[in-house]
């Protein structure tokens, strides 16, 4: 695809952090593999650090050797493609790295590059790097000029407003690039696709033949070195108040008259203002919260998340949480939205799957009702990419016997050949200056108004069972009671393999 994207400056502040090392270079080093880049670019680094471009690119090297999804990088392309990276020592709050940067550029060259400002810092430098720009008013509502914004966007409502205000002082909202890595994930946009570009589903996408969703992002892995943010975060804000919420909203939400950015993101808007908000007293029927204890996992030894580094040792932050939510609108109308997300679970697996309806009457009577499933629709992102239709079919043999079968396809096997990294899907949107699978500053606040009266209560009272589920399990018991109480429970995670070669 030749994009013939503008020259671009990418100011990469936190050029010597992990999130540059794991997740940015190498996307765009796969970028400049794929012809992706803009012929004209440069990477400006900028850290505290006292690196010379040399030692940046060293470190960036051993990130993309560890990170890339094509594996080590080969060396002739790696020197070609670092040439273009430079490193700004500097304090974020110092002016003159900002002019610096402003005055960056080919004023000789006959067109001017884009200047992309890229945070990935730790949040606590969002706002000194936004009020030091803001010093340039010719920011202001030029599209050359753009800021990219990782995660977390705030810690609740009222920081999340305070951030959209100061960033919107300074940037129109085209400008803003808010960062949520799921919505760059393949699968995550077929949704769209498969939704839309299919009209056999809109019929039965609804209240009448759905029971009910539900959709689990479980990690196999525990917290690693992010103690000191995770611990101030928790699983609900880490996971649910973004990625979870914006699972939600793609199979919620309304068909789009176009993609255009903005009618996709009114969409998205629409459902997480229409769903019900949980009130104080409800919290406890309606939301469950774990914290893992310690274990085993795959026949190793696991320390209690207490015990984790940087983490307080009596810590009351979830590594689980669960939520069941309703969607006020005509579509959705008292069918429950089951979510859940946990670290140090039983398998890595992002599912979303729904429900249906059992047929009406069926003239299988005489089967045993534990044989009979009702059909599932399941979307994974993860492991596997892929769609499975769950439905009945007759046992092959004298007499009328029903087994569930699935009917799937997986993204590797129908399409052979790779994804792109999320990172690079976002990385040439912001180049090529399309927001649409980008946060906008009322759906990050309407999300964050979702799980308010949760983290209100869930910060007013210690959670006295903690630690309450050990690695390797699908959170704590009380997750259960959270579908049982509803005559449900969590549906086991479907599995491709070995059923077809290449998934
Ligand atoms: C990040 C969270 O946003 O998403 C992490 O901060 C989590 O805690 C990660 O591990 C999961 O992303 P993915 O793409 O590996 O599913």
């Amino acid at each position: 695809m030749n994009m013939n994207l503008d020259p671009a400056i990418i100011v990469l502040f936190g050029a010597s952090g992990d999130l540059s090392a794991r997740k940015v270079i190498p996307a765009l080093y796969n970028l400049y593999l794929d012809g992706l880049l803009p012929e004209r670019y440069e990477i400006v680094g900028v850290a505290r650090s006292n690196f010379s471009d040399e030692v940046l690119r060293e470190r960036l090297h051993e990130g993309v050797n560890r990170f890339s999804r094509r594996g080590p990088a080969e060396a002739a392309a790696w020197v070609a493609f670092a040439r273009q990276i430079h490193y700004l020592q500097a304090e974020y709050d110092d002016s003159r790295l900002y002019e610096r940067l402003l005055q960056r550029g080919d004023p000789s060259g006959e067109k001017q590059p884009n200047i992309i400002f890229y945070l990935a810092t730790p949040p606590n430098l969002f706002s000194t790097i936004i009020e030091q720009l803001g010093k340039s008013p010719a920011l202001r509502g030029d599209e050359r000029y753009r800021i990219v914004i990782e995660k977390p966007f705030g810690h609740d409502l009222e920081s999340a407003k305070a951030l959209n205000q100061k960033l919107l002082h300074v940037f129109v909202e085209q400008q803003i690039y808010r960062i949520d890595h799921y919505l760059g994930k393949e699968t995550v946009q077929n949704i769209l696709a498969f939704r839309f570009g299919n009209a056999i589903w809109e019929p039965i996408w609804n209240r009448n033949y759905i029971d009910h969703v539900q959709i689990t992002v479980a990690e196999k892995i525990g917290i690693g070195q992010r103690g000191r943010y995770y611990d101030s975060a928790g699983a609900l804000r880490d996971m649910i108040q973004n990625h979870l919420m914006q699972l939600l909203c793609l199979i919620a939400m309304e068909a789009p008259s176009s993609f255009a950015a903005d009618e996709v993101r009114n969409k998205k808007v629409d459902v997480l203002q229409a769903i019900r908000l949980i009130s104080k007293e409800k919290v406890p029927e309606h939301a469950v919260r774990g914290q893992y204890g310690q274990g085993w996992v795959d026949g190793k030894p696991v320390q209690a998340y207490r015990r984790e580094k940087d983490v307080y040792a009596v810590s009351n932050t979830e590594t689980f949480a669960a939520l069941k939510l309703f969607i006020d609108n005509w579509r959705w109308q008292g069918i429950p939205f089951y979510l859940r997300t946990g670290k140090m679970m039983p398998e890595r697996i992002s599912e979303i799957s729904l429900q249906f309806r059992p047929v009406p009457h069926h003239p299988f009577a005489h089967l045993n009702a534990q044989v009979f499933q009702p059909n599932r629709l399941v979307i994974q992102i993860e492991p596997n990419e892929g769609v499975v239709l769950r439905t009945q079919a007759k046992e092959p043999g004298l007499g009328m016997q029903l087994k569930p079968v699935d009917m799937m396809y997986c993204y590797k096997d129908v399409f052979r050949r790779p994804s792109p990294d999320a990172y690079e899907t976002l990385l040439v949107d912001i180049m090529r200056n399309d927001p649409g699978l980008f946060m906008r500053a009322d759906q990050v606040e309407a999300a964050w108004n979702v799980i308010q009266p949760v983290l209100d209560v869930w910060g007013e009272t210690a959670e006295l069972n903690f630690p309450n589920y050990q690695p390797g399990q699908w959170g704590p018991a009380e997750a259960e009671s959270l579908t049982a109480r509803d005559r449900r429970t969590w549906l086991v995670p479907v599995s491709f393999e070995p059923k077809r070669e290449g998934c």
